[in-house]
């Protein structure tokens, strides 16, 4: 989402971590039932038709259909796309990497989650982003504990991309989220330590960090959603939703499989 105000952060008792943890196992589920599925020559709208109907199958509901417009179950974001790429009857060729994000809603709850896939053999740089990427999300959610502030998760993924040159998207961010889809804060992923709210146990919130080869800067194309990299480099993004405990940090979207990085599967 677009970085705005930060206002009041909703906390939330057991039953919000209980209903948190069925959102993000079955969205991590529909994530692991991808990663066979995402290979040359298949096309993006196939790969949502495929997450459409796991998630009805589920009996739980997709987030995004319906959302501001939005018509589709997942958003496919190719190579130089940031992010909100809109499936369509594009295939895929070989090497082409790609973002997959789906939120779904299991008994009223979200469940917000995206990996990097790979069709066939990636570039080296591609593989290289993409394992910086995982990297920068783990370590901003390594930030996360009762204590902290949220400039140290910003602070911690801007410091590996740093290390690595490469850029942060700043026009898109991490959210609030439970029963609302889109809530406060946001999650900035570029940002000072020390800075920022307070980490209180019971806020949940996505991490979603987007790393850049090039410039960080983005645009939108005249779809409306359709977000690229403006000098047409690759970038990668990893979210998770996850939930502040009394000590530390519960991720709710851990993938059954260990399949956390599809990319990486078939090494
Ligand atoms: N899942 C995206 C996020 O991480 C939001 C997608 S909204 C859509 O916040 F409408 F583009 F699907
Ligand atoms: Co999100
Ligand atoms: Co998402």
């Amino acid at each position: 989402i677009m970085p705005g105000r930060t206002g009041d952060i909703r906390i939330h008792d057991a039953e919000g971590f209980e209903g948190m943890r069925k959102a993000g196992r079955l969205v991590s589920e529909c994530l692991d039932m991808l990663v066979p599925e995402v290979k040359p020559g298949v096309t993006t709208a196939h790969l949502d038709d495929l997450v459409r109907e796991f998630v009805y199958d589920h009996g739980a509901q997709s987030a995004t259909i319906g959302y501001r417009g939005y018509r589709h179950a997942s958003c496919i974001s190719l190579n130089h796309v940031i992010c909100h790429g809109i499936p369509g009857d594009r295939p895929l060729k070989d090497g082409d990497i790609a973002n997959i994000d789906v939120t779904v809603i299991v008994d009223g709850w979200h469940g917000d989650h995206s990996r990097m896939y790979a069709a066939g053999q990636p570039k080296r740089k591609a593989e290289r982003l993409m394992d910086v990427t995982y990297e920068a999300l783990m370590a901003g959610i390594a930030a996360v504990k009762p204590g902290n502030r949220f400039g140290d998760i910003g602070a911690a993924i801007s410091s590996i991309a740093a290390k690595n040159r490469l850029s942060v998207v700043e026009d898109f961010c991490g959210h609030g989220l439970g029963q609302l889809f889109h809530d406060e804060p946001n999650v900035v992923h570029s940002a000072r330590a020390g800075t920022g709210p307070e980490l209180k146990p019971g806020m949940f919130f996505t991490i979603e960090p987007m790393l850049n080869i090039g410039r960080k800067d983005a645009a939108i194309l005249p779809d409306g959603w359709t977000a690229v990299t403006r000098d047409r480099q690759l970038s990668a993004q990893f979210e998770h939703s996850v939930g502040v405990t009394e000590d530390g940090v519960e991720v709710f979207t851990t993938s059954p499989k260990g399949w956390h990085t599809p990319h990486t599967v078939a090494r």
